[in-house]
């Protein structure tokens, strides 16, 4: 049963259309991470889940209650956001118990809240100081305690982490995802970052112009993209795009490659028939074409290609090299020693290979 039900909500600004048809049933305790690209909608269906925005349609459920028409304070969430929002004449503490206050709660239980999520978030220390005299990742802990102590059904977070520097981030990425796993609640987080997507989500929504482009697993947007946006967004250095033609033969489907190179599929369950031309678009991640293979494996198809470029990144080694007009990424160790200007064998991961339709860009 969905704990938070989000059941064909569609959001417009005057005559603009914002968030078109979203449906996402989230069950309790579930991570769930909105991604895609600024400006397509994260944010504002993120505001719709608090009542922060109204929508245009649809209906918003949390816990089997209809909270469409319900104002923000009755929803039972908590919202963290990229901008900390603290008070900045209040000391740590004020700001982590203010919405107990509020609540009416007793000093000593609000004392206590504090005392216990300070503890979690491991702030302790800094309860008497003002915002002003924290670090940025401190500041962070300290809205994110101010969430916490609400105790809340659900909450929401919007890009938390943009702020702050790449190291922290990624320390603070792992204690949200430790925080997740010790408190079970419900979460659904905002970032345009993927990588912080595949990290944290149980499953992620990509988003694109206002529309839901997938809803899956890490597994299942990383490994089986529904279509060409979700292939190239998520994916660091994206997925390589060739233009290729299919052709059915005794053996399986033969590809060819921009450059003539051909290879055949042995066991594809591409329908062809479908398709006017035999002109797809091929995806094939970088970390899938490989500087050594299994001898002469079924599973693996060999080009020899000019280097033009390496980049080492120390824990990996990227190579770039044309492949007729399209120009390719691949991933090798970070103890290569391939040199650009030399000719070499790259391996393509025939298991790995994905086929989208050249018009809808959906997969085939
Ligand atoms: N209050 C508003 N009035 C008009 N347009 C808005 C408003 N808020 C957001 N938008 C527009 O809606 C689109 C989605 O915005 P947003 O949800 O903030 O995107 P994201 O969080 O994914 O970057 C953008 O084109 C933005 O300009
Ligand atoms: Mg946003």
């Amino acid at each position: 049963m969905s704990f938070l039900k989000i059941a064909n909500v569609s959001k417009s600004f005057a005559s603009t259309q914002v968030l078109n048809d979203i449906n996402i049933d989230i069950a309790e305790g579930e991570f769930v991470v909105l991604v895609g690209p600024s400006g397509c909608g994260k944010s504002t269906l993120l505001n719709t889940i608090a009542g922060l925005e109204n929508v245009t349609a649809g209906q918003i459920e949390i816990a089997g209650q209809d909270v469409t028409h319900t104002v923000p304070a009755d929803r039972d969430i908590a919202m963290v956001f990229q901008s900390y929002a603290l008070y900045p004449n209040m000391t740590v503490e004020k700001n982590i118990t203010f919405a107990l206050e509020m609540r009416g709660m007793s000093a000593e239980a609000q004392r206590k809240a504090c005392a216990e999520v300070s503890e979690v978030l491991q702030i302790s220390h800094l309860l008497k100081r003002k915002p002003g005299q924290l670090s940025g990742g401190q500041r962070q802990r300290v809205a994110m305690g101010r969430a916490l102590v609400r105790n809340p059904q659900v909450f929401l977070f919007d890009e938390p982490l943009s702020n702050l520097d790449a190291k922290l981030r990624v320390d603070m990425r792992t204690e949200i995802k430790q925080l997740h796993a010790k408190l079970g609640t419900t979460i659904v987080y905002v970032t345009h970052d993927q990588i912080e997507a595949m990290t944290l989500a149980n499953r992620i929504a990509v988003m694109n112009g206002g529309i839901i482009q997938q809803l899956g697993t890490p597994d299942d947007i990383y490994n089986r993209p529904a279509n060409l946006f979700v292939a190239s967004f998520m994916g660091s250095p994206s997925m390589n795009i060739l233009d290729v033609t299919l052709a059915q033969k005794k053996t399986g489907v033969e590809v060819t490659l921009p450059n003539g190179d051909k290879f055949t599929l042995a066991d594809s369950n591409i329908d062809l028939k479908s398709l006017k031309d035999g002109q797809v678009k091929m995806g094939i991640r970088p970390e899938s074409i490989m500087e050594k293979a299994p001898a002469s494996s079924k599973d693996f198809a060999t080009l020899n290609q000019l280097i033009d470029v390496v980049e080492p990144s120390g824990s990996d080694t990227f190579v770039i090299f044309q492949l007729g007009e399209t120009t390719m990424n691949a991933r090798f160790a970070g103890d290569s020693t391939v040199k650009s200007g030399e000719k070499i064998k790259f391996h393509l991961d025939l298991r790995r290979v994905h086929f989208f339709d050249p018009e809808t860009g959906d997969r085939l």
